[in-house]
């Protein structure tokens, strides 16, 4: 089986990184990780990957000022000199260019904290609680331009409970991002995630449920 090769994108802590690693790991995963790419070069994650043997890259957006598309034409060079096949976004908080994305269609995922399509953007789990949601959760997606709207490939949910504050419902959502990445990864690296009007469609055998990849607490 030859086994795609990804690159996860990362702006800091990069825990969701570190499960697609661990993931990576089983040799019959259909994934590896063949490079780390920050856009910080203080990342914690880098630290974590070079520790795993992973080859990592820095692009410092500092250095490109406002010009997002000499960034991203950076990143995109470093992405075709590792023959990159996949990229998952992990974290990475820097927004894409409708012309770096077109580069990767439904060859692009990434992770989000909240159940798209409700709370887009910045501080879902506090928006969350402000809405009187009473599930929250996580989805992966396909990445497309307008920011997190791209297909729903995976997601996980979790029970708001009654006087949740924002860091234990945050902590109880990263640890459905970390059941759910590799998952999603692993339907798109064995080509079984199809995208019709809009929509993913699962070939093979039956995805377990959102409730299913719901921790225990
Ligand atoms: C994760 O919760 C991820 O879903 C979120 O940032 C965190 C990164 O943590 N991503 C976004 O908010 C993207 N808009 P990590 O570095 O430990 O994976």
């Amino acid at each position: 089986m030859s086994r795609k090769r990804v690159a996860v994108l990362i702006s800091g802590r990069g825990s969701n990184m570190a499960a697609l690693i661990e993931a990576a790991k089983d040799k019959n995963y259909p994934a590896e990780i063949a490079l780390v790419l920050s856009n910080r070069p203080d990342a914690g994650g880098l630290d974590t990957a070079k520790s795993n043997g992973i080859a990592t890259a820095v692009v410092d957006h500092t250095k490109y000022g406002k010009d997002r598309a000499a960034f991203d034409a950076a990143v995109q060079a470093v992405l075709v000199q590792n023959k990159i096949e996949l990229v998952a976004l992990a974290g990475f908080m820097r927004l894409l260019t409708a012309g770096f994305v077109d580069q990767w269609p439904e060859r692009m995922i990434n992770i989000h904290p909240a159940l798209l399509p409700a709370f887009k953007g910045l501080d879902t789990h506090q928006r969350a609680l402000d809405a009187g949601a009473k599930v929250h959760g996580a989805t992966v997606h396909f990445v497309v331009p307008e920011m997190d709207a791209g297909p729903i490939i995976v997601q996980g949910a979790v029970n708001v409970h009654a006087g949740d504050i924002e860091a234990a419902l945050a902590k109880r959502v990263l640890a459905v991002e970390h059941r759910i990445y590799p998952l999603a990864l692993k339907l798109v690296a064995e080509d079984r995630v199809r995208v019709a009007n809009g929509r993913c469609l699962i070939d093979g055998a039956p995805v377990p449920d959102a409730g299913a990849l719901t921790p225990s607490d």
